[in-house]
């Protein structure tokens, strides 16, 4: 049943930033207006709210935005938020300026505050996966995903090329504190040697064994891509941990870090944020609350916040075997 009476939709970006995600604000806001509703922004995220850094957003002013990589709402990891006082001071000023609704852009975190939120407080909310990590559950994609993975890639086709003249061994660190998206997708992308990923327990006996194979082999240069949050560590860590058993090889580290948040979105995540903005405006019309938008499929779905914050996102184990199989 359409939900007739939202006169006020405010939206925030919230947790680290996603390229996209002022392309979904922009279709947030637009979205709004074309229903005939009023668009706020809230800057600086749950922190904005706290402090009631609530404004209008009218069409013009989220124009020369869907471009842009960051957010121009701005974002922050609110530890206010954690508080019930927080989050009071948070709901009075969102009567105040007599929001009916709001829309979160953000992951894991941000959508756990939502959920706490929405449970104390009468109040709708939808959100929008938007973090580089891609690990939110009940959607194929995240916004900034695809951008970020384009980011490694060509950053890695790079340290190849250099790696390949001196005959060097590089340990690449990707961004991902609990999930190996990035690293999977960018490893088969750039052909590497192996991906450490936190879904994957590491051995590292196993992995020192494969490298002298592979050095047997006259692999004398190669990539190892390994995300921030594996369970051997990050890349200096593991590089520490295998270095004095490794004969032969000319050992290099890269910590590619917040490179991966920022940039233009790519095409993708433009036409994921633009799919997401609007989805999200007419599942509050609709009468949703406390869900996430997410596409699987091609298709648009809503799954309630809570299942999307508990349940991971599954690393397919067909693409860790292809790591392994083109690697002969
Ligand atoms: O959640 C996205 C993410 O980019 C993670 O991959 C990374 O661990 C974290 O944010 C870094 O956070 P910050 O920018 O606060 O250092």
């Amino acid at each position: 049943m359409a939900n007739q009476k939202l006169k006020k939709i405010a939206v925030l970006t919230s947790g680290g930033d996603s390229p996209g995600m002022n392309t979904a604000i922009r279709a947030v806001v637009r979205s709004c207006i074309y229903n005939g509703i009023e668009a706020f922004g809230i800057r600086r995220g749950y922190q904005g709210m706290i402090e009631g850094d609530i404004i209008p957003l009218k069409s013009r002013d989220v124009s020369n935005i869907l471009h842009r990589g960051g957010t121009f709402l701005k974002t922050a990891r609110s530890k206010d938020f954690l508080t019930k006082q927080g989050r009071a001071k948070a709901y009075k000023h969102l009567k105040e300026k007599q929001i009916d609704a709001f829309v979160v852009i953000g992951g894991d975190g941000s959508f756990k505050g939502a959920n706490q939120f929405s449970q104390e407080f009468d109040i709708p909310v939808i959100g929008i996966p938007g973090t580089i990590d891609n690990d939110m559950y009940g959607t194929d994609y995240c916004i900034g995903y695809d951008t970020a993975l384009n980011t490694v890639v060509e950053a890695v086709d790079k340290i190849r090329d250099t790696a390949g003249s001196h005959n060097r061994l590089f340990f690449i660190e990707v961004m991902g504190r609990d999930a190996g998206f990035i690293a999977l997708r960018s490893g088969i992308a750039t052909g590497a040697e192996a991906v450490l990923i936190p879904e994957v327990e590491t051995h590292i006996d196993q992995l020192r064994d494969y490298l002298d194979d592979s050095y047997t082999r006259k692999k004398s240069s190669g990539i190892i891509i390994v995300a921030e949050g594996d369970d051997a560590g990050g890349a200096y860590e593991i590089v520490d941990k295998l270095k004095d058993d490794l004969d032969g090889y000319d050992i290099r580290v890269t910590v590619l870090g917040h490179v991966q948040r920022g940039g233009s979105p790519s095409a993708f995540d433009r036409v994921l944020a633009a799919q997401m903005g609007v989805a999200a405006v007419n599942g509050l019309l609709q009468g949703k609350t406390d869900v996430m938008v997410g596409i699987i499929n091609k298709e648009i779905v809503y799954t309630k916040i809570e299942k999307s914050v508990k349940h991971n996102n599954h690393i397919k184990s067909e693409l860790l075997n292809i790591v392994e199989v083109l690697n002969v």
